[in-house]
């Protein structure tokens, strides 16, 4: 069976290394080993509106995440590029596997039950600030991947089980269908461990606390050094192992290099400042190349709108058909 790989940002903030390292190079990685394979990458803008609701916030970060694509794999053969909401089939099948969805499979949702259990924690009601769309979420995910019957689906390890719940939501709808959708399989990097954000916790958009892939360099520059630290002194040596910083040297660095900066800490030969040095300036190294890109693409938003315009085509064609068999199954 061949490959139809598929994966979605959502439009909600900045891309970040967090970001890069779970799902872009995962997926870049997926394009490269399958040139031939049909691959959808796409700007998950309905999900936004779960969280995001400021409309000049929303055309911003649709317009970035849009170039983002674009930055890393507009060279990449087989790939197209659109706006999940200009795709509106997804809607409609989102509502078809609604219906077919058992809710309970809904309440075990993580990003769902931490809020109603943040919510019982604090006294309040369970379902305080949660939206309808917030709970169906897993579904619009659903919904994203089976229009395309896709099978590969790179994420960042937060996102496995909305992929698994697509995958339960196939067995729900297939015994109505004569074609069987295929059941998609989350594709984690599981050299990737958790990426850590500049405070010590989970890198996340939540915590404010990422490392941009895109913003200008003194911006990065700063934020790298504002990652935190113990006190060893200078002139100590350092554990690479326990190390923040080292870690997300040894994701950009090659083998080399590491191995090099990994003797420096275990020697004593430098100490955190100038470990942020160097992994400030593999960031900029890095990501040169896609940054001209992305800066082509943010600053030439017709640029932009003629690539995703052919794709957007293309794409509805496919989600047309596919969703035309699936309405003919239920009577429609
Ligand atoms: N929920 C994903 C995230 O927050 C984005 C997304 C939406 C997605 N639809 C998808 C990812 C379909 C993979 C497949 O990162």
């Amino acid at each position: 069976m061949s490959h139809i790989i598929l994966t979605g940002i959502k439009p909600t903030g900045e891309p970040h290394l967090g970001n890069y390292l779970g799902a872009i190079k995962p997926a870049l990685k997926m394009a490269k080993e399958n040139p031939n394979a049909q691959k959808y990458f796409f700007i998950a803008d309905y999900h936004a509106l779960t969280t995001l609701k400021d409309p000049k916030l929303m055309r911003d970060y649709r317009h970035i995440i849009a170039a983002t694509w674009l930055s890393f794999f507009e060279n990449e053969p087989g790939c197209d590029f659109y706006f999940q909401s200009d795709i509106s089939e997804i809607f409609e099948l989102y509502w078809i596997l609604s219906c077919c969805c058992p809710k309970g499979l809904l309440n075990r949702a993580h990003a769902y039950k931490a809020l109603v259990n943040q919510n019982i924690e604090h006294n309040h009601d369970p379902d305080k600030q949660i939206n309808q769309g917030l709970f169906s979420y897993p579904v619009l995910m659903a919904a994203d991947i089976l229009l395309f019957n896709a099978n590969k689906v790179p994420v960042g390890a937060d996102q496995k089980q909305h992929v698994e719940i697509a995958g339960e939501i196939v067995n729900f709808i297939n015994r109505f269908l004569a074609d069987p959708i295929s059941k998609p399989e989350p594709l984690i990097d599981k050299s990737v461990e958790i990426i850590i954000g500049i405070d010590g916790q989970k890198m996340s958009k939540n915590y404010n606390n990422t490392i941009p892939i895109f913003s200008e360099d003194k911006v990065i520059k700063k934020l790298i050094g504002k990652i935190q630290t113990d006190s060893t002194p200078l002139g100590t040596p350092l554990n690479p192992e326990s190390c923040n910083i080292f870690k997300l040297i040894s994701y950009l660095a090659s083998s080399n290099q590491i191995a090099e900066i990994e003797d420096e800490y275990k020697q004593g030969k430098i100490g955190y400042g100038h470990a942020k040095k160097y992994l400030y300036e593999l960031h900029i190294d890095y990501f040169k190349k896609a940054n001209e890109q992305y800066q082509f693409y943010l600053n030439k938003p017709i640029e932009l709108e003629k690539k995703l315009e052919n794709s957007t085509i293309k794409v509805k064609n496919t989600a047309k058909s596919n969703l035309l068999k699936i309405k003919e199954a239920f009577g429609y």
